[in-house]
């Protein structure tokens, strides 16, 4: 996507200088630092600081994590200890196992004369594939929001959307956004409701990357959603996953299942976008087998912003001797989703469908 008029990707690598970048996470919305991660600690600390974040991209910086590590060394001893560093980054995002494996599981049957410049290659692949997925998701979640649109009789489709699962949190195009950015592009008037979401504020980048593309939208806090869904402000909501299920159970950014809740009692229909790397086919029962993230409670008990310096800085919220509880994710149980939108086309969640649509899974 574009920022100040020129294209960029939220990781790539530069052939000549033989780096891979990335925009750093942590320094957005307030300022657009690029930087470059070249030992395996880079990538580690990058993933785990989230300095990148958001499943698929997660996944996509662990194989060029792989790529690079391999052009230092390339034995199996080395290969194995990639991916054990980096698989001990972040546990729920199941992007970030299905790319360690893919290139584990590669490079395992390649030469090592042939595998720093094979890992490189497929590292490539694998963000191609991630963008040319979030492209066919966005072509599958538009023709939904046009069928409403022309109900509305082109009045604006108001969508929810909740954390970042922007070109940010991907490759390119975003997962929940890439419906978005169609519809805009197509003409289709949109509006998007940002939730905050506490505590890392992931909407703050949901609406920087809303404000480079000029799409309208306003940022609520957390609690706002169900009030707007109660009060026929809300058409549809879209966010992204980090695992879902065979079944179809959601696990996705903590407070993403009381939107699902608010928006079952209001008959809003509530969609996922899900690039098929996000389905964890070994899980069934979401509660139950998803490992949920538990993050350092200063994220709660402090609040991150610009001060009236342009100084990045934080605030304690609570009061001394209080400590927050920070689990990252919750599960939207599949009862609640209307619909999962996979590259593949549009399906309920559930077992059957999520295998017709993927039937070589
Ligand atoms: O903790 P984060 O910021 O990595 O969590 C990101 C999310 O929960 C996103 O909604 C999800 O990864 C989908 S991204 C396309």
């Amino acid at each position: 996507m574009k920022v100040n008029n020129k294209h960029y990707r939220s990781i790539w690598y530069e052939k000549d200088s033989n780096t891979v970048k990335i925009i750093d996470q942590r320094e957005l919305p307030y300022a657009f630092k690029v930087i470059d991660l070249d030992s395996l600690e880079d990538f580690r600390i990058a993933i785990k600081d989230m300095a990148v974040r958001g499943a698929p991209l997660i996944g996509a910086t662990a194989a060029f994590g792989i790529a690079k590590q391999m052009q230092k060394d390339c034995t199996d001893e080395a290969l194995y200890n990639a991916w054990e560093v980096l698989n001990a980054t972040r546990p729920t995002a199941i992007n970030l196992r299905w790319a360690l494996n893919r290139c584990k599981d590669y490079l395992l049957q390649v030469s090592t004369t042939d595998r720093a410049k094979k890992a490189m290659e497929l590292a490539l692949a694998i963000s191609d594939e991630d963008v040319e997925i979030n492209r066919k998701i966005g072509e599958f979640g538009v023709d939904i929001i046009s069928k409403i649109s022309l109900k509305k009789k082109g009045d604006p489709v108001n969508i929810l959307t909740h954390c970042n699962a922007g070109w940010l949190a991907t490759v390119d195009w975003g997962t929940a956004t890439s419906p978005m950015y169609q519809a805009y592009d197509k003409g289709i008037p949109v509006k998007i409701w940002v939730d905050e979401t506490r505590p890392r504020n992931q909407g703050a980048l949901t609406s920087w990357e809303l404000n480079s593309h000029g799409i309208d939208h306003e940022y609520i806090v957390d609690n706002t959603g169900g009030f707007l869904m109660q009060t026929g402000r809300v058409d549809m909501v879209i966010v992204g996953t980090d695992r879902t299920t065979a079944k179809g159970d959601v696990c996705n950014k903590i407070g993403t299942y009381l939107k699902a809740l608010a928006a079952k009692d209001n008959e809003v229909p509530f969609y996922v976008a899900l690039p098929s790397p996000t389905i964890d086919w070994t899980v069934y029962d979401g509660l139950k087998e998803i490992p949920i993230e538990k993050r350092n409670e200063e994220e709660v008990s402090y609040i991150k912003g610009n001060d009236k310096n342009n100084q990045i800085n934080s605030v304690k919220v609570t009061p001394e001797g209080t400590f927050g509880f920070n689990p990252a994710f919750d599960i939207t149980p599949s009862s609640l989703i209307t619909g999962l939108i996979t590259e593949n086309g549009v399906c309920n969640p559930n077992i059957q469908k999520l295998e017709d649509l993927f039937p070589s899974k």
